[in-house]
């Protein structure tokens, strides 16, 4: 399994990989239907962007050529980064997710981001029970469930 920075060339395998999650659980993406062809260009062009001007991590996983687990964390305010993280079902419980968020967290402390957050459907208590697993702590006073660590 090799861990990197993502490139423009995962963009086929990062696409699939995405489909698939949303396929299966559709609350845990941020998209409010199955992404077309031009949203995930889109997306891909964005996070390239951002890692050019410093302002999004993106670390993946692959394996045999593809991209089985992706996270990112893009800069929303002076000090903080949204995370966002999909890892291909046959290989979640195995570390990866972690090892892929503090990736990006080390990266997010270089591009002075103090802390990150996390924006958890209802639904995903698989999700919240991770952030908890990975530092994260419910932030008080929101209507939808928001986790947040400090870097
Ligand atoms: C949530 C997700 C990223 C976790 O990835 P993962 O690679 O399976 O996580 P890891 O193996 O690194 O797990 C780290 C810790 O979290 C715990 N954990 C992970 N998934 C869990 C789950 N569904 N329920 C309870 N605990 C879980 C692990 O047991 C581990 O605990 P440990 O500290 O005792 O070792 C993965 O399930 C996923 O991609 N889900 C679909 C997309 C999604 O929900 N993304 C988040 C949107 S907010």
């Amino acid at each position: 399994m090799q861990i990197r920075e993502l490139e423009e060339a995962d963009f086929d395998s990062l696409s699939e990989l995405i489909l698939k999650v949303y396929d299966e659980m559709p609350y845990a993406t941020t998209f409010e239907k199955r992404p077309s062809a031009e949203t995930l260009s889109a997306l891909m062009r964005r996070k390239l962007e951002g890692m050019r001007n410093r302002t999004l991590a993106d670390f993946v996983a692959v394996e045999g050529g593809k991209v089985v687990a992706d996270c990112e964390i893009v800069k929303t305010t002076d000090s903080g980064g949204l995370v966002g993280i999909l890892v291909a079902r046959d290989h979640r419980k195995k570390g990866l997710g972690r090892r892929l968020v503090e990736k990006c967290a080390d990266r997010a402390k270089l591009y002075k981001m103090l802390e990150v957050y996390a924006e958890i459907d209802e639904r995903n208590d698989g999700a919240a029970a991770f952030f908890s697993r990975c530092g994260f702590r419910e932030q008080e006073g929101e209507d939808s469930l928001v986790m947040v660590r400090s870097l």
